[in-house]
């Protein structure tokens, strides 16, 4: 009987994934690849990281904000949190066992393959996991929302709402 211990607690073990970003700010193509995550995974955490080589337009606190406003309180299967270490020893810490990445052309892949395989080196007990983005959209990012907004561009519809709203604050433009 005790054979089949480790068995049964395996299958009755959460499987967790961490999707991590700048989120500058979410975006449609970012909830899309939360939305796949979700059916494969029974949690996921949203996390908030920084890249070195970007200048954020939003501050840290108001990212994690953007994101959680995007979930309804009923959706307990994601959470968001920040990193400020190395992402992978924060996913083994969380006991996760995948760090989503979306994909959304070629053109990402390249960067993509070389953080998937320097993590791999840092941690070996968490896969990457690539997820296509919806064809919707392909075409944005958040910088590209971030210009068109900053002119005065439309940009209801790519991202949601309530960041349409701090987007406008923001630039003190329509939207
Ligand atoms: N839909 C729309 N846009 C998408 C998208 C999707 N599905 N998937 C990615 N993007 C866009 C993002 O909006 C972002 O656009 P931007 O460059 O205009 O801001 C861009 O593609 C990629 O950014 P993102 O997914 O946010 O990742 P990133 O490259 O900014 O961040 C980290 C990479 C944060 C995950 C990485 O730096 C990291 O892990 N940092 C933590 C420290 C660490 O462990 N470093 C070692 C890494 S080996």
């Amino acid at each position: 009987m005790s054979d089949y211990e480790p068995m049964i607690q395996q299958e009755t073990q959460q499987r967790i994934a961490v999707y991590p970003g700048t989120f500058d700010p979410i975006t449609m193509g970012h909830l899309d690849i939360i939305k796949r995550a979700l059916n494969v995974f029974d949690r996921v955490i949203v996390v908030v990281a920084q890249n070195p080589g970007k200048q954020s337009l939003f501050s840290l606190e108001e990212r994690k904000e953007m994101i959680q406003q995007s979930f309804s309180a009923e959706e307990t299967r994601v959470e968001v949190d920040e990193v400020s270490g190395l992402l992978v020893n924060y996913a083994y810490r969380r006991g996760a066992k995948a760090i989503i990445r979306g994909l959304r052309a070629i053109s990402d892949f390249d960067y993509e393959f070389q953080l998937a395989l320097m993590n791999r080196r840092i941690e070996r007990e968490v896969e990457t996991v690539f997820l296509m983005t919806g064809f919707r959209w392909i075409f944005i990012s958040s910088s590209v929302i971030k210009e068109v907004a900053s002119h005065g561009g439309d940009v209801s519809g790519l991202v949601p709402d309530h960041v349409c709203e701090r987007l406008r604050k923001r630039f003190m433009l329509g939207c």
